[in-house]
């Protein structure tokens, strides 16, 4: 008996050690990865992008139209052309119309919000669990870490998921790699313009599972998933269309939980009380026989054909898909027609 017990004993005495070997390892192994530095390309983006020539012969033609309402002579067509539009600050007026597209791109494509705050992004959070972690959004409005951001600095975090020191971030990077170069000048020029909020959000960190998880390389880091920091990225987005092309542009906001091919399944990115990710696929396990209006009517509504309720973490998706104009979600469906049947992903 008494040697049985001390065999009990020996090998409880043998786990812990193992086990705290394991958890050692296990933190050197993630602090040593978090602790590298990493380079990407540097970029020159202008904020905001000048006016296009469409705009500008827009603007010409409603000047035109003023002056001709009003009753003054119509300058004659050689020359006049700059002078139609003296007087009108087209700087201001180009950084007036980034900001609206930033506050659009943020509120219906980018969800910035869901993880840095959602009424003034002054700071929030992604995951906060004894177990996993606390991994918190900064402060992005002009009174946070971004005030001495260059565009170098936002390109790297937004697109590549690297600090603007060098380390790989905790941000889930990987949905943005499409993002273009015009998107991402509209966001910046949207934040900067946040009113200031002074909130210090403290730094984030990894708990006891999502230490294990990240050493075994099951919280994979965006800066590693994506190979090519030096690539150029698109300049402008596709056209504004209900096409599959726009549509494959914007799906970047569902494939960090319905995955890149859309099947579905566990989401591996989310707390463990997460529902599986439908399948979006054209598949009798997913989306087949849906039309446009069932597929809206879940996305605005959270409402099935059948009429039952889409649950959480389904539902964080509404205020987004709402916020959305008819092209884009008529986007998002021409794509979802046109991606490969795929059985539910397990
Ligand atoms: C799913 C959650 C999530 C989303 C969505 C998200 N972020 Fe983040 N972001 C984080 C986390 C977590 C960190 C902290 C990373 C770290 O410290 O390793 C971070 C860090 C940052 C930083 C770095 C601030 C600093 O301290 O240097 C910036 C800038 C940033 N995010 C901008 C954005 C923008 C712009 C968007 C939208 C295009 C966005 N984020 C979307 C979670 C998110
Ligand atoms: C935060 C994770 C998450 C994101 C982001 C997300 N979804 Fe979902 N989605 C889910 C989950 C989980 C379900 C299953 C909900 C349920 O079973 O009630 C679901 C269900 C659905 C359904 C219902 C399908 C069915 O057969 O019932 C549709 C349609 C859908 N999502 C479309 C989208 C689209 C389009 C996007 C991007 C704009 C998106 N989702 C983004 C998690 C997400």
């Amino acid at each position: 008996m008494k040697r049985a017990l001390k065999v009990v004993g020996v090998v409880a005495l043998l786990l812990v050690v193992a086990g705290g070997g394991l958890f050692g390892w296990a933190s050197l192994t993630v602090s040593a990865s978090l602790g590298r530095t990493l380079t990407a390309h540097e970029v020159d983006i202008p904020v905001p992008f000048p006016l296009s020539e469409a705009e500008l012969s827009a603007l010409r033609q409603e000047r035109l139209a003023e002056r001709a309402a009003a009753g003054e002579p119509s300058p004659d067509a050689t020359g006049a052309e700059a002078d139609v539009l003296a007087g009108v600050d087209l700087d201001a007026l180009a950084l007036e119309r980034a900001i609206e597209r930033g506050r659009h791109l943020v509120g219906a494509r980018y969800a910035c919000g869901e993880c840095h705050g959602r009424e003034d992004f002054s700071g929030g959070v992604m995951v906060d669990d004894p177990a996993m972690g606390s991994l918190l959004g900064p402060n992005l409005t002009p009174a946070g870490p971004t005030r001495d951001f260059d565009v170098s600095d936002w390109d790297h975090i937004v697109r590549h998921g690297i600090l603007p020191d060098g380390r790989p971030a905790m941000m889930p990077s990987e949905d943005f790699v499409r993002m273009s170069d015009r998107e991402l000048s509209d966001i910046i020029a949207f934040l900067r313009a946040q009113p200031p909020v002074e909130n210090e959000v403290a730094a984030s960190r990894l708990g006891p599972v999502g230490t294990l998880l990240a050493a075994f390389g099951k919280l994979p880091l965006s800066a590693d998933l994506l190979t090519d920091h030096q690539a150029a990225h698109i300049v402008e987005p596709p056209a504004t269309e209900p096409t599959a092309e726009f549509g494959r542009h914007l799906v970047a906001i569902c494939t960090g939980c319905h995955r890149a091919n859309l099947e579905g399944g566990p989401i591996a990115a989310g707390p463990p009380d997460w529902l599986p990710a439908a399948n979006l696929t054209p598949h009798a396990d997913g989306l087949a026989g849906w039309t446009f209006e069932d597929f809206d009517a879940a996305l605005r509504r959270g409402v099935r054909p059948d009429g039952s309720a889409l649950r959480p973490p389904m539902t964080i998706v509404q205020p987004y898909a709402q916020a959305m104009t008819e092209t884009e979600r008529r986007a998002l469906w021409a794509y979802l027609e046109t991606v490969a049947p795929q059985p539910q992903g397990e």
